[in-house]
């Protein structure tokens, strides 16, 4: 169930296909391999030969603050290359799974080990609230400080949503509060102490632990900034508007310089149901209405996407308690040290399905967050703090996202752009508060006229230049499409329904099927006098993805290097590589011959330098899965990585019809995994 992705279409032919394919691709190898030397055999990519390299690809040497990139891309893990069902990586590296859904997280007071993982998913409601979430998303590492901080920190991890067909032992049947519970307390954060353990010299959890935790959808939590304490945030429950519980659809993240994590609240529409297409307890018809197209603004719908916890949980009942969703869709702040700290929702920021949160302290010390919003045709947001970084006093900068200025980008067709304020100020929202902008905060956007962009995922700005920012647009399968269509600037559009027109900055789509812009690319855009809290800036696009064999020039691309699809995770390292995920749509018939990732394969990583654009594959995913997260030590001889749902189309009855990865037992696992070199040398580096 790719339950989280706006462009995904459930097909429940799906998995019979792919698996007819793979079984049909299973003998053909069988047959190959046969007949076939031990270097034929490698080039069928089988796991224990590690990746391949391409010919002709040589080192890429370091130059001023870039560290330059030493590996060869490996091949794609296609159909044609075997589909292998494990992490591919260049000679040289290799992982070890450090931290799996389930695994206990060594919580302080626990027997050593426990809660323990149950292979048939019997561990309960309460055990899961001491486990690792499902989904790893997003993912910060906190070194300790000094020399051991290569060795030894807090890893904080997204736990994005569930597979519920996976998560119990029958699945969404016999359905109750306690399995409404289970799957709420798998999504969240996990807060975990990592080491290379002395005795065994390999990276583990460290258990118990003084830092372990989890964050989860019902972890009580306050809200705060413009919106804390509005109308629209009270419920009966917290008639002050102030407390909610728990943190939904952590998608990626951020941090901060005083060693915060924030985690970013994504698809949290889906979790809700208006189940009678009303609202009950508002008196007035205007102000039903109102919040009818400001719910379905935000994508709430009958059913939502079919967690069912609204059955059980009166809570995500949208009709009845029409404030609940107000309170989800922001940037939440946590402080990974203090385990009894209370989680803050940082309203001021906006409220939006934040994709991840990129966090530069500008040249004038104040603080620019920068987020997307990620559906179709939504936009690009940026906020900046009204106070400064202060670099001596850590709880000086503890409220620091809690005031300051919202803007969203405005791209023109000429190659420059503007940051549009988000205030009363703006003429578009006169009469808007500050706090209605920061709940409305679509409406408000439309108001202002902000791009339509093919859904913005994660963005980040480079370490050279931090007023370089780079922005993955992960696809947009209405792009182009006719009749066209914009959000309307009365904020009643559906969300993502929009059909519209390419421009400069999404220049791909068309009603051709695969419809729209399906490969997806990267833009980036330089603030105007190196300031990140420019009101102004210029862009370009940093790549087309695309596959380079097709014949239809929409679906070519324009990669230099190896070819990838619907580019999502995004981040540059402290040597200035970019490190680009993929999640392409792991629907299972997506390897189908024919289909848009015949030769992209699975979901994956690759690195580019960001002055040459060339892009080179890095490590190919397990079947099923999406690539997500990813960090280094400060040495970066560590890279820390999350594969997320390996084996998606998946059934209860059969769990691994598409995937067991990684533990080649009864159900896939999303997991952590540690990359590192065989020599100790730098991951990506000479
Ligand atoms: Fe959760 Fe937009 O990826
Ligand atoms: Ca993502
Ligand atoms: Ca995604």
């Amino acid at each position: 169930m790719a339950l989280h992705d706006d462009d995904s279409v459930s097909n429940p032919s799906g998995n019979r296909q792919f698996n007819d394919v793979l079984e049909v691709n299973l003998k053909r190898r069988q047959m190959l391999i046969g007949g076939l030397s031990a270097a034929a055999i490698g080039f069928l990519g089988l796991p224990a030969l590690g990746g391949i390299r391409l010919a002709s690809a040589t080192a890429i040497q370091p130059r001023a603050g870039f560290g330059g990139i030493g590996f060869e891309g490996i091949q794609p893990n296609t159909l044609a290359h075997g589909l292998i069902d494990d992490v591919l990586l260049p000679p040289g590296y290799q992982y070890e799974v450090l931290y799996a859904w389930g695994d206990p997280i060594g919580a302080e007071g626990q027997k050593p080990g426990q809660p323990a993982w149950k292979d048939n998913a019997s561990n309960s409601a309460e055990e899961q609230t001491l486990q690792a979430g499902d989904h790893h998303d997003g993912m910060h590492y906190f070194p300790f400080p000094g020399v051991s901080g290569s060795h030894h920190g807090i890893l904080c991890v997204n736990h994005e949503y569930d597979d519920q067909l996976i998560l119990y032992p029958d699945g969404l049947a016999n359905w109750s509060l306690e399995k409404a519970r289970k799957s709420q307390h798998a999504h969240g954060v996990s807060v975990v102490e990592v080491w290379v353990n002395p005795r065994t010299g390999r990276w583990e959890v460290k258990r118990p632990s003084t830092y372990a935790r989890r964050i989860h959808g019902n972890t009580p939590m306050q809200i705060t900034g413009p919106a804390a304490g509005h109308d629209l945030l009270k419920t009966a429950a917290d008639p002050t508007g102030t407390r909610v519980l728990g943190t939904l659809n952590n998608c990626a993240h951020g941090y901060t310089p005083w060693g915060t994590y924030l985690t970013c609240e994504e698809n949290w529409n889906g979790y809700f149901s208006n189940e009678t297409g009303d609202v009950l307890g508002v008196p007035g018809l205007d102000q039903k209405l109102e919040i009818l197209e400001g719910q379905s603004r935000y994508g709430i719908i009958k059913g939502g996407f079919g967690y069912r916890w609204h059955e059980v949980d009166e809570r995500f009942r949208a009709d009845l308690n029409p404030n609940e969703p107000n309170r989800f869709g922001y940037v939440v702040e946590i402080d990974p040290y203090d385990r009894t700290s209370t989680p803050k929702k940082r309203t001021a920021i906006g409220r939006v399905k934040h994709e991840g949160a990129e966090l530069v302290v500008a040249k004038n010390g104040r603080v620019v967050v920068y987020t997307g919003d990620d559906e179709r045709n939504e936009y690009i947001y940026k906020f900046v703090t009204a106070g400064k970084y202060n670099a001596e006093n850590r709880n000086a900068n503890l409220d620091l996202l809690d005031e300051g200025t919202l803007y969203v980008a405005k791209l023109n067709d000429d190659g420059t752009g503007v940051w549009r304020e988000l205030t009363p100020k703006n003429p578009a929202l006169a009469g808007w508060t500050q706090a209605e902008i920061c709940i409305r905060t679509r409406q408000a956007a439309d108001l202002a006229g902000a791009t339509m962009m093919d859904r913005p995922e994660w963005i980040s700005a480079n370490p050279l230049q931090r007023s370089s920012v780079y922005c993955t647009l992960t696809n947009n399968s209405n792009r182009g499409r006719t009749p066209a269509s914009v959000n309307n600037p009365d904020g009643s559009t559906n969300a993502g329904s929009a059909q519209p027109p390419v421009d400069a900055a999404n220049p791909r789509g068309g009603d051709a099927t695969p419809t729209g812009n399906v490969y997806g690319h990267i833009i980036r855009w330089h603030e105007d006098g190196e300031d990140n809290t420019a009101l102004t800036f210029t862009w370009d696009i940093f790549v087309l993805a695309g596959d380079k064999t097709r014949t239809d020039g929409r679906l070519q691309g324009n990669t230099i290097g190896d070819d990838f699809n619907s580019p999502d995770g995004l981040w540059f390292d402290s040597a200035g590589r970019l490190w680009i995920q993929t999640d392409a749509t792991t629907s299972a018939s997506s390897y189908n011959p024919g289909g848009v990732n015949e030769n992209i394969g699975t979901n994956q990583m690759l690195c580019a330098d960001p002055q040459t654009r060339e892009i080179r594959r890095f490590l190919t995913g397990p079947r099923g899965c999406e690539v997500t997260g990813v960090i280094t030590t400060p040495d970066r001889k560590a890279m820390f990585v999350n594969l997320q749902h390996p084996g998606e189309g998946g059934t209860t009855e059969n769990p691994t019809l598409v995937s067991n990865w990684p533990d080649r037992g009864p159900r896939p696992r999303s997991a952590t995994i540690v990359i590192t070199r065989d020599d100790g040398g730098e991951i990506g580096g000479l």
